[in-house]
């Protein structure tokens, strides 16, 4: 029976496996069963794919970011247009990046000081600000099924005194996120778990964050060169200060590796450009491995990439047509391996979330890690 529709987001954990969780999100723009992979829309699309092919790998959540639309074509002129999900026809939750990671990316072009971030636009240069305040503003005029708060995700490595000094001011920028965020049914705010690599400090943010009280808890700052052991420990560290009845989401991870290993630590939400970037750079992900298209050694292959997968650029065409595709420019060669890399990681959390409910989860990585390190033979 779907329970009905809280104040907020609803969350119920339908089983669990060791420390892993299968779950349910009821938002206001539908149900997203976890655990989930969000397929990345920056610029209100998921680059090279048609909304209806994006909801046919599975994906039922998109990520798009506050940053690059504030800038283009505006949070404005989104509203105008009658939100996020109305522009860009997909009528599904949408979880919105509050602007603070893309915003420090910039580097030389950003200041940051106690109240916010003043940045220079990437596209041409003019001055603009983001305080918790306006980002939560922007995220509203989105019309976003999941916010996020404004944070700074701290540089690695860091040392201790200031990761310490960095995610208290992102604790200070969650409280006034969550007093800038209006309450609607359905919709939520996330807080950002901040903290370096630093037990302690991860501890300290957690028990900030619950303080303070969020529909979720994100954890930010990893997947920033700290590598996949130090991430997979931190994770370790934090999940358990977390609350077992709130969404858990691990920001911008990862690798299909990473997001075995984050799930059986607990975690319910990943978000990467992974899958969709390398798909417009000829690279796919395989049950064995990834794979480039660029390479001469597919020029006769009359194989489908995978095998296994049920996608439109498996199930119809050849490794040796999309190596034409590629080597000859055509826009359909990253259109076929985009949806192909975005099936297998709906794939992936799809085998993930059956495995949790069956309580056969360690087999079940263990199934998939020795798919990916035996490689394409
Ligand atoms: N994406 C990846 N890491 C982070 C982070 O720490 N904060 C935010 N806001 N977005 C991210
Ligand atoms: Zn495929």
């Amino acid at each position: 029976m779907p329970s009905p529709l809280p104040d907020g987001l609803g969350f119920r954990v339908l089983a669990t496996d060791g420390a892993a969780r299968r779950g349910r999100l009821l938002t206001a723009h539908g149900t997203v069963e976890t655990p989930a992979f969000m397929p990345v829309g920056t610029a209100a699309t998921v680059k090279a794919m048609m909304p209806e092919t994006v909801a046919a790998t599975g994906a039922e959540i998109l990520l798009a970011n506050t940053y690059h639309l504030m800038l283009r074509p505006g949070a404005e002129a989104v509203a105008a247009l009658g939100g996020l999900h109305r522009m860009m026809d997909w009528p599904r939750p949408i979880l919105t990046d509050s602007g603070g990671f893309q915003v420090m990316s910039l580097g030389d072009l950003c200041r940051i000081d106690p109240d916010g971030v003043t940045f220079k636009s990437h596209l041409d240069g003019s001055t603009h600000r983001l305080t918790p305040v306006r980002a939560i503003d922007i995220q509203h005029k989105l019309d976003a099924t999941i916010s996020m708060v404004f944070d700074e995700c701290t540089p690695f490595p860091a040392e201790h005194e200031v990761a310490a000094a960095s995610m208290r001011r992102s604790m200070d920028w969650a409280a006034r996120c969550r007093e800038a965020f209006v309450p609607r049914p359905g919709y939520g705010l996330f807080g950002i778990v901040q903290g370096g690599v630093y037990p302690d400090l991860r501890a300290e943010s957690a028990a900030r964050l619950i303080d303070i009280g969020f529909e979720g808890y994100a954890i930010g700052g990893l997947a920033v060169g700290e590598g996949q052991a130090a991430m997979f420990e931190t994770l370790s560290a934090t999940v358990p200060h977390l609350p077992t009845d709130r969404p858990r989401y691990l920001m911008g991870v990862g690798k299909p590796e990473d997001l075995l290993g984050a799930v059986a630590r607990g975690v319910d939400m990943f978000d990467c450009v992974l899958p969709t970037r390398s798909g417009r750079t000829a690279q796919a992900f395989t049950r064995r491995g990834p794979l480039n298209l660029r390479n001469a050694r597919h020029k006769a292959d009359p194989r489908p990439l995978d095998e296994a997968c049920g996608c439109p650029a498996c199930r119809r065409f050849s490794r040796a047509y999309l190596h034409h595709l590629i080597r000859a420019g055509e826009i359909l060669g990253l259109m076929l391996l985009t949806t192909h890399n975005v099936t297998l990681y709906q794939d992936l959390m799809a085998d993930l979330r059956q495995a949790i409910a069956e309580g056969r989860l360690k087999a079940e990585l263990e199934a998939w890690r020795n798919g990916l390190a035996r490689g394409d033979v």
